[in-house]
């Protein structure tokens, strides 16, 4: 009797034991923050070089606008070059110059003036792509833009679906602009590292 409750007893703490065990086990499973990963256990086999060619419509007159004035200082228009404005844009990304060529995507984000001594913006922009199998990926890019420089260059600092890791640049020209409605069209080159 005295060696049966022995043994019960030696037996329940073997069973406690196996039971904290595996409940640590479970919690350094489950609670990992961080660890290092293969590329490979993510699909990702060699980095390739893509370069996007498009037109971007930014229509800021009429019925059909794409860019919308959303927020601007008090001293806004008294100022040269509009410091303080913020545009948010819907803008068509298109093949070709016109706007009734293929739409490839659209860029979505917000433009605002940024500088007190030149026409600067601020573009924080996702390029959101709906052609073939780009279509649902985005590039995101954040730079800054002095609209009359013949060539501006804006770093891509990430993606996501095809363009997930990716990192790049894109160079901007514009290809008309309407002084008189504002209306532009404007040539970009994308050049992207990625998956
Ligand atoms: C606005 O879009 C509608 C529908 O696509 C079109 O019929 C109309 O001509 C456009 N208006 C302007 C001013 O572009
Ligand atoms: C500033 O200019 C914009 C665009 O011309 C106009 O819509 C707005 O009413 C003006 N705001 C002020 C405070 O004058
Ligand atoms: C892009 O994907 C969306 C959602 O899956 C789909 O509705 C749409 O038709 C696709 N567009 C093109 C141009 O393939």
């Amino acid at each position: 009797m005295v060696s049966m409750s022995f043994t019960s007893h030696k037996l329940f703490s073997i069973l406690l034991t196996i039971l904290f065990f595996c409940s640590t086990l479970a919690a350094a499973k489950s609670n990992h923050f961080a660890r290092t990963l293969s590329p490979s256990s993510l699909g990702l086999k060699r980095e390739k070089l893509s370069h996007l060619h498009f037109y971007f419509h930014d229509i800021v007159s009429g019925r059909n606008r794409t860019a919308v004035r959303v927020a601007q200082a008090a001293t806004t228009n008294t100022s040269s070059t509009l410091f303080g404005m913020v545009v948010m844009m819907d803008d068509p990304l298109t093949t070709k110059p016109e706007l009734s060529s293929k739409l490839v995507g659209r860029a979505q984000g917000i433009y605002a003036s940024a500088s007190q001594s030149e026409t600067g913006l601020l573009m924080v922009v996702n390029f959101a792509f709906m052609e073939g199998k780009y279509n649902g990926s985005t590039l995101s890019v954040l730079g800054r833009n002095t609209v009359f420089s013949a060539v501006r260059e804006f770093p891509v600092v990430g993606g996501s679906g095809l363009f997930r890791f990716s990192r790049g640049y894109a160079q901007a020209k514009t290809h008309n602009l309407d002084l008189r409605s504002g209306d532009a069209v404007v040539e970009y080159n994308v050049y992207v590292f990625h998956y």
